[in-house]
């Protein structure tokens, strides 16, 4: 899809999207029409039952044909509900559906009059941004493994607005989103046996064009360091495992403490010795989805320049079986010192990140630390699509990823931390187990293994792994990978930690 914007009135062969209110007045473009086809949209559109409902709380919409006097193919009237509530959202929401409605009809060339759609909630230029944002995100494919492509026209989307030198202006931080959220997607939906650690390092490498520092260790230097618990999960794999180091420098102070973002990357989840199901086994390629999150926002940051000192640790491993793979009992040692039981090779992602967020920690003393994992099938159960699980050290820090959520549509609910669920974690053999004896709140007791290897710094751990991929199609993800956090962390660093 290629968006342009313009200043033309119509053109020919495009069909056009305009406005009106909920008692069917024009808004916008639709009121500056000459009287002759004002007078016949007005007609048209009077009664409400011309309109198809969508049974949305935002709009119903109407198609009218050849429009008598304009130039355009078809017109589609949307009508908006409260309008002048809307949120960012809301607006995001209004693109992904405008976007479907185009589709459906085979819409290949369209004018969009945003004018008039004015919210006491969002500025006009960011509402135009984000309703493009959610008619970009919408559109998202990915067909590379089909030999026989479908000839599709491309699709030309217009906008016309009044106001368009502020709008292309503002476009470019949307096009930043856009960038980081593909790269997630591009990278979740990649099939394992070629998204593998090592390929993952290279993707993040590739964000050296975009002026970010990237350093990757491999086995050899692990070992080196002593990072015994990822290194543990990736041994029974024929990828080498990885952790990838992204450094973005934008803050104007060079030496001011980053804001730091860890990424679970199990680039496939067989289990390991502790099996998996083989029913279902298929969505397990989606567990480096939090490593995916965290190489698609540093793409977003980098490419908004924005100005902030932000780093990206990502712990690539395939946790494979195989007569090399570690075993139930093992013991492991972790960079921190701690030691470490496996008694279950299935809660993997614990110990990839244990290694990452202590390596974070060390290297760079950031002022606040937030990790991102398909961590626990529990959390499914506890939230299922709808919420990521969110744990925190921090109230303020809970409060500003809930609040960017908010805004996102990303949403968070937080969960409790507390002693006693951390002493469920007290091995006989060894500093800690990987998982508790018996039944429990699994995706608490995950948390509280993390937070032994927090070090008094802010931290917060998103558990993603209900809110990765997604089985049905929603407002502005198709079916499939979401990439859910890009957008709500780009939010919280620009609302909350870049120095302007
Ligand atoms: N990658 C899984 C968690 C997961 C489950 C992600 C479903 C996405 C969808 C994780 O490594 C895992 O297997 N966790 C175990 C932990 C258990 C062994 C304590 C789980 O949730 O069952
Ligand atoms: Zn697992
Ligand atoms: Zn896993």
């Amino acid at each position: 899809m290629d968006i342009q914007f313009n200043n033309l009135r119509q053109e020919k062969g495009y069909s056009g999207v305009i406005f009106c209110d909920q008692n069917c007045r024009l808004i916008g473009f639709g009121r500056k029409l000459d009287q002759l086809s004002k007078k016949h949209i007005s007609d048209l559109i009077k009664g409400d039952e011309s309109f198809q409902s969508r049974n949305s709380k935002h709009y119903d919409y109407i198609i009218i044909h050849q429009p008598e006097n304009l130039k355009l193919k078809k017109l589609y009237v949307f009508k908006l509900k409260k309008y002048k509530e809307f949120s960012t959202r809301d607006f995001q929401i209004l693109g992904g559906h405008l976007q479907s409605i185009i589709s459906f009809y085979k819409e290949d060339r369209i004018i969009v009059y945003p004018d008039g759609i004015i919210s006491s909630k969002v500025s006009f230029v960011n509402s135009v941004g984000e309703l493009l944002l959610g008619l970009k995100l919408s559109s998202y494919e990915f067909n590379k493994y089909h030999t026989k492509k479908e000839i599709k026209k491309k699709k030309k989307v217009k906008i016309h607005s009044s106001q368009y030198t502020r709008i292309s202006k503002n476009i470019e931080k949307i096009e930043a989103v856009l960038e980081g959220v593909r790269l997630t997607r591009d990278l979740v939906t990649e099939p394992p046996n070629f998204m593998t650690p090592p390929k993952i390092a290279e993707n993040a490498k590739s964000l050296e064009t975009l002026g970010v520092k990237v350093k990757i260790l491999g086995e050899k230097e692990m070992k080196k360091l002593g990072m015994g618990a990822l290194l543990g999960v990736g041994q029974g794999s024929i990828h080498e495992s990885q952790l990838v180091i992204m450094e973005w420098t934008g803050s104007r102070n060079k030496k001011k403490k980053p804001i730091a973002f860890v990424g679970k990357g199990v680039s496939f989840d067989t289990g390991g010795v502790s099996l998996k199901p083989s029913n279902g086994m298929e969505e397990m390629k989606y567990d480096m989805g939090g490593s995916a999150v965290v190489i698609g926002l540093i793409k977003t940051l980098a490419s908004r320049k924005a100005k902030v000192n932000a780093i990206g640790v990502v712990g690539l491993v395939e946790n494979h079986i195989g007569s090399k793979a570690q075993r139930p009992s093992d013991v492991v040692k972790s960079y921190s010192g701690q030691t470490i039981e496996v008694l279950n090779t299935d809660a993997e992602g614990r110990l990839v990140l244990a290694d990452a967020l202590w390596y974070t920690q060390e290297q760079y003393r950031p002022e606040v630390i937030i990790d991102l994992a398909t961590l626990t099938g529990a959390i499914i159960v506890a939230l299922g699509d709808e919420y990521a699980g969110l744990f925190s050290n921090s109230d303020k820090l809970s409060k500003q990823l809930t609040a960017s959520g908010e805004i996102e549509g990303e949403k968070l609910w937080r969960l409790p931390l507390n002693d006693r669920y951390d002493k469920m974690l007290n091995s006989s053999i060894a500093d800690m187990q990987n998982i508790t004896n018996g039944r429990g709140p699994g995706s608490i007791t995950a948390a509280q293994f993390l937070q032994r290897f927090v070090n008094k710094v802010p931290w917060a751990h998103l558990d993603i792994a209900g809110t990765t991929w997604t089985k049905k199609p929603l407002p502005t993800s198709p079916k499939g990978a979401t990439a859910f956090g890009v957008k709500l962390l780009n939010r919280l660093v620009s609302k909350y930690y870049e120095g302007k």
